[in-house]
Parts: structure tokens; sequence; C-alpha cells
């Protein structure tokens, strides 16, 4: 949960995912400017101040070294999935990787050398045409596995706007794959206090007889099975 450190913009934070990690002591964020909040973080000027608390809420799973991954992801919603990456990659598991990224134009597909360094399989897709394939993420993921490109048994990983999250969703369920998503709730304090997150539950699933789930403490990330999405 990410505000600046001079009080400036909204007393609310707004989330964040941790995005790389470029010294022992030191993260960095991608962030999309939107409204007030990121705004306000975007005028942060070089050395200047913000108040941070992390980290915070439950990730993707860390599949065992030999089970493919298959991480999808739309515009910023790339944001978890370079450190996934490159841990991959560490544990020898690259080659069972694969990062989807697709976003509406290419320009949206930000730092696309970054991925590709990341030791993961690369696949780009912006409806624009300006990256090397054309059409949605979703699109690439259909051909994928419809060519037997990508392997049905992979654990799907998927981050982005709302839109993308429903159309993988329905997708996933259809397929029958094993899915988990990133939600993109909106979220007041971050750590369980406010109530603002509640995403709604499958009754009597592993998440319990409780109707709804905190996203902020219990996710962002969810198994799809768990969830009423
Ligand atoms: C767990 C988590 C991780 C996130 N990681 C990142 C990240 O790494 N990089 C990044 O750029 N963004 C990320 N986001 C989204 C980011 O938190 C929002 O864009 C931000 O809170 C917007 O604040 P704002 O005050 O600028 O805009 P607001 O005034 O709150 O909103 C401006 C516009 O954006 C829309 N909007 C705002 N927040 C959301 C949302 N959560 N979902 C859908 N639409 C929204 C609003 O409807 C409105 O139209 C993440 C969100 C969550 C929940
Ligand atoms: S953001 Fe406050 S309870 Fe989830």
């Amino acid at each position: 949960m990410l505000s600046p450190g001079n009080g400036d913009g909204p007393c609310i934070p707004r989330p964040f995912s941790i995005y790389d990690r470029t010294a022992a002591d030191r993260v960095t964020f991608l962030i999309q400017v939107h409204g007030p909040g990121t705004r306000a973080l975007a005028a942060i000027e070089e050395g200047g101040a913000y108040t941070c608390t992390m980290p915070l809420g439950q990730g993707f799973q860390v599949a065992p070294r030999e089970r493919p991954v298959v991480m999808v992801a739309g515009g910023v919603g790339s944001a978890p999935f370079l450190l996934y990456a490159r841990a991959r990659t560490a544990a020898g598991a690259g080659d069972s990787t694969w990062m989807l990224y697709g976003a509406r134009t290419a320009d949206r597909l930000y730092d696309r050398e970054l991925f590709a360094g990341a030791g993961a399989r690369l696949l780009c897709a912006s409806q624009d045409g300006g990256a090397e394939h054309r059409g949605t993420v979703i699109d690439l993921l259909r051909d994928g596995l419809d060519a037997g490109r990508l392997p049905q048994h992979a654990l799907f990983a998927a981050c982005g706007p709302e839109g993308l999250l429903h159309a993988f969703a329905e997708f996933a369920r259809t397929r029958n794959l094993h899915a988990e998503l990133s939600l993109e709730t909106y979220m007041g304090c971050g750590w369980g206090g406010c109530n603002a997150c509640p995403v709604p539950t499958e009754p009597n699933g592993p998440l319990g007889s409780w109707p709804w789930a905190k996203t902020c403490t219990q996710g962002p990330v969810f198994d799809l099975r768990t969830i009423r999405f």
C-alpha cells in the first residue's frame, strides 16, 4: 500500500504489486496513472519520501520446478510476474514457464526487454497489431493450447484489468484449467481492518462457509475454484 510521504493526495493509500528488486534494499513499482492516488505518487520527485506498507496479502502459488507455469498478463498486470519469472529461471524451470503478455496497443506492453531477459518464454499480443501477435492475450492462450504449444496441465496465473480477468476466468472454466487470479479490487487499509475489498466465495469451498473473502488478506491471488467471479 503506497502513498506520498508528504501527505499530498488522498489519505487512503493505493495497492500495488512489488515489481522488481534492483538491489538488496531496493524494490520498484510499475504504476499506471489513473486518478488522484496514482497522480500524487507520480508527482513525487526523485529522492522524495513515500509511505509504504509491505509485504501484504497472498501471492501466486510457487509451483514446483517440474510443474509448467503459464503467466497471463494485461498492461501493468505484468508487475507481479517479473520476479516470478526470474525465480522460475533461477530454479531451472525457465523453459517450462511462459509469459503471455497482452495490451490494447503495443506501447502498453511495458519493459518487454526486461521480461525477455527474465528467462521465461515471452509471447506478446496487442490489438493494434504492433506486437508479434495481433489480438488479445486470451487469443494467445487459446491458440497456444489448441496447437499444443502450451501444456494443459500447467498452473495458469493471471493478472490484469477486470475485463481481462473475466475473459480469462470464463476461458479457464470452459477448458478446465487450474487457474489463479490476482484481483484488482479497491482497497482501504490493506491488512483486513476496513472491509473495503470483499469478493464472494464458492459456498463450502476451500475458503470455508463464510460467503465473502477479504482480497487484501486472503488474496489478492485466489484459486479460481474458490471465488465467485
Ligand atoms: C493487489 C493490487 C495490485 C495492484 N498492482 C498494481 C500495479 O502494480 N501497478 C498499477 O499501476 N496498478 C496496480 N493496481 C491498481 C491500482 O491500485 C489502481 O490503479 C489505483 O488504486 C488507482 O488509484 P487512483 O486514485 O489513481 O485512481 P481512482 O480515482 O481510484 O480511479 C481512477 C479510475 O481508475 C479506475 N480504477 C481505479 N482502481 C481500480 C481498480 N483497482 N480496478 C479497476 N479499476 C480501477 C476507477 O474506476 C477510475 O475510473 C493494483 C491493484 C490491486 C488491488
Ligand atoms: S482493504 Fe481493508 S479489509 Fe481489505
